[in-house]
């Protein structure tokens, strides 16, 4: 696909690319330690797939800097320029001069993509897979790109963030519940929407080892934010409501849209402006798998 290198799924990524630099800051302290754990002694090449705004990169980046070893390399895929652009800025302003950036503008759903990267060590493709219309095909062409001895790191499935109290005194008890459930079928209808969609029906850890990976296993990681949440947080709080406002309606009630909407408007009653409650709590999953040495 080379420069023709789009996405599939009718999301408007460079749209959210102030919000996905805002998530950024809410995910920091988690990333450091996921990076840190995952670049051991025989990680130099890092691909982070689908790198949005870059705050993964950035963490690599700074993990294999912290490292000390030569010749490291970080390379940022996106099927998105606008994205990519910012993300490598961002990586560039930490990867000083001993981690060498790499920038590429591709479709991780093009099984040619994996000619025009390097052997890595370590591929962390986070929350893109899902994108794909054939997830299992974007796993294997991920694990073309690994060297030898490399892993894969798959960030898919794990708990929902929560971030809302159970109770938020209008409606019915459990908002948070319903938008989930909500959110599910938006899901669904986004894939089935995507041109030559292929259903996924069994877990992440049969697939990685269906494409040839050993030493399959996983670990989870959390955002854990309690209240009160710094202004930066809250921000990050009530872009996601604005963001599940949009996709859940039609697919929740019109009493729950209209909930969302008043807590969106900051002269309502219900404003999440004033809320001191507000929390972020979010489980996501690391599906590893290692390309066998010989
Ligand atoms: C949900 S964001 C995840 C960003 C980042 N990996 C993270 O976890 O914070 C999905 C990213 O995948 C990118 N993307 C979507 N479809 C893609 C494709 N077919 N090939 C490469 N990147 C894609 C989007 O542009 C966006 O940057």
């Amino acid at each position: 696909m080379g420069s023709h290198a789009h996405a599939h799924d009718n999301i408007d990524w460079p749209s959210r690319l102030t919000e996905l630099r805002r998530a950024d800051l809410l995910t920091a302290t988690a990333r450091a330690e996921v990076a840190a754990r995952l670049v051991d002694d025989s990680v130099r090449t890092v691909i982070d797939m689908g790198s949005g705004s870059g705050g993964w990169a950035t963490s690599f980046t700074e993990a294999l800097r912290a490292s000390g070893k030569p010749g490291c390399t970080v390379v940022l895929v996106d099927a998105v320029p606008e994205l990519l652009a910012a993300a490598e800025k961002s990586v560039r302003a930490v990867a000083g001069s001993e981690v060498e950036v790499v920038v590429v503008h591709g479709d991780a759903a093009d099984p040619g993509l994996a000619v025009r990267l390097p052997p890595a060590d370590l591929i962390w493709a986070s929350h893109v897979v899902h994108h794909l219309p054939n997830e299992r095909q974007g796993v294997r062409n991920l694990a073309a790109s690994l060297a030898r001895g490399g892993r894969l790191a798959l960030v898919e499935g794990g708990l929902p963030a929560r971030f809302l109290v159970n109770d938020i005194g209008v409606g019915e008890p459990g908002l948070q519940q319903r938008l989930d459930v909500a959110n599910t079928k938006w899901f669904k209808a986004m894939r089935a929407d995507m041109a030559g969609s292929v259903p996924l029906t069994v877990g992440w850890s049969r697939v990685l080892r269906d494409v040839g990976l050993v030493d399959v296993t996983a670990f989870s990681y959390l955002f854990d934010r309690p209240a009160p949440l710094s202004d930066a947080d809250r921000t990050t709080v009530i872009d996601r409501v604005r963001w599940m406002r949009d996709t859940t309606e039609g697919w929740c009630s019109r009493e729950d849209t209209a909930l969302l909407d008043r807590m969106l408007d900051p002269a309502d009653d219900l404003s999440l402006a004033d809320r001191e409650d507000l929390f972020w709590l979010q489980a996501n999953t690391v599906h590893l798998g290692r390309r066998p040495l010989a």
